[in-house]
């Protein structure tokens, strides 16, 4: 007898139309084999099959939820993409304090957004704190649809084969070394707010100096990441700056972000 097969295409296109709807991600034909061994993954002690299971997650908020942290991918690592971070010290927080100058406040309100397990808005924090004079100070929220992630990233314990990337001066000065790793130190850890917030919806935050979002809407498309975009506009500042992955771009897009093109690195900025 014929193996039944286990999703058809039929339960694919329910499954993508979903997941879309509900995050953004888009799965397309070319990586649904991705979707498949998740989801496989995910069935597998759960001993039911793929349509009982969407019936499970159309009506049950909760295991949606842990439904689509299982699907998302949280590839991550400190200084991913130095340059940016070159580009963050050397062009855009010298250009924040001249801009911010003599304004009320002295607190840059940064987002980290699509955090995954924290090396991003760590990295952020480590680098802002070197640079910043008093009286400036800095706060980050760091913000996944990945509850896992969440936790782990709140926890800021990274084994030793995560740490690459870190420079040893900074893994000094703001690690504590424990059993089989490194654990991030109160004092940035303090800077740190991680919440559950899903870019599909408006994170309410305003007024942001800078936004980092990078490795994120390249899981979107078009229509959702223009979505995204245009949320990030309304939440930050007039003068304030976005990051995005160097492999995405909002070339084409229909946004007010002027592109910015320094020695070190690209980005965009938010400059009415
Ligand atoms: C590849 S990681 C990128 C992490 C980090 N920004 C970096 O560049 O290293 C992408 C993250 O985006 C998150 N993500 C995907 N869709 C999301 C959504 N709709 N709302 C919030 N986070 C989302 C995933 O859970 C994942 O942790």
């Amino acid at each position: 007898m014929a193996e039944a097969v286990f999703f058809t295409d039929a339960d694919f296109e329910q499954y993508r139309k979903l997941i879309y709807n509900e995050s953004g991600i888009h799965f397309t034909p070319t990586n649904r084999s991705i979707l498949e061994s998740r989801l496989k993954e995910r069935l597998r002690d759960k001993d039911i099959d793929v349509r009982t299971y969407f019936s499970t997650i159309s009506r049950d908020k909760e295991e949606l939820k842990n439904f689509l942290d299982s699907i998302t991918t949280n590839l991550t690592r400190f200084f991913r993409n130095q340059a940016h971070f070159d580009a963050l010290e050397r062009y855009v927080v010298p250009e924040l304090l001249k801009i911010r100058r003599g304004s009320p406040g002295t607190t840059l309100k940064i987002w980290s957004a699509g955090c995954s397990t924290g090396e991003e808005p760590y990295s952020i924090a480590m680098l802002m704190n070197e640079l910043l004079p008093p009286p400036w100070r800095f706060e980050i929220v760091a913000s996944d649809i990945s509850l896992k992630c969440l936790i782990s990233g709140k926890e800021g314990f990274y084994e030793e084969s995560r740490i690459a990337g870190i420079p040893p001066n900074y893994l000094k000065k703001y690690f504590d070394k424990v059993n089989g790793g490194y654990k991030v130190r109160p004092e940035i850890m303090s800077r740190i707010r991680f919440d559950y917030h899903n870019l599909k919806n408006d994170s309410g935050q305003r007024n942001l100096d800078m936004v980092f979002c990078r490795n994120v809407i390249i899981y979107f498309d078009e229509a959702a990441q223009t979505s995204v975009i245009k949320r990030f506009w309304d939440a930050m500042a007039s003068k304030s700056f976005l990051f995005i992955g160097h492999s995405e771009s909002l070339f084409g897009m229909d946004t007010q972000f002027e592109f910015v093109k320094t020695q070190w690195a690209t980005f965009y900025r938010k400059f009415i």
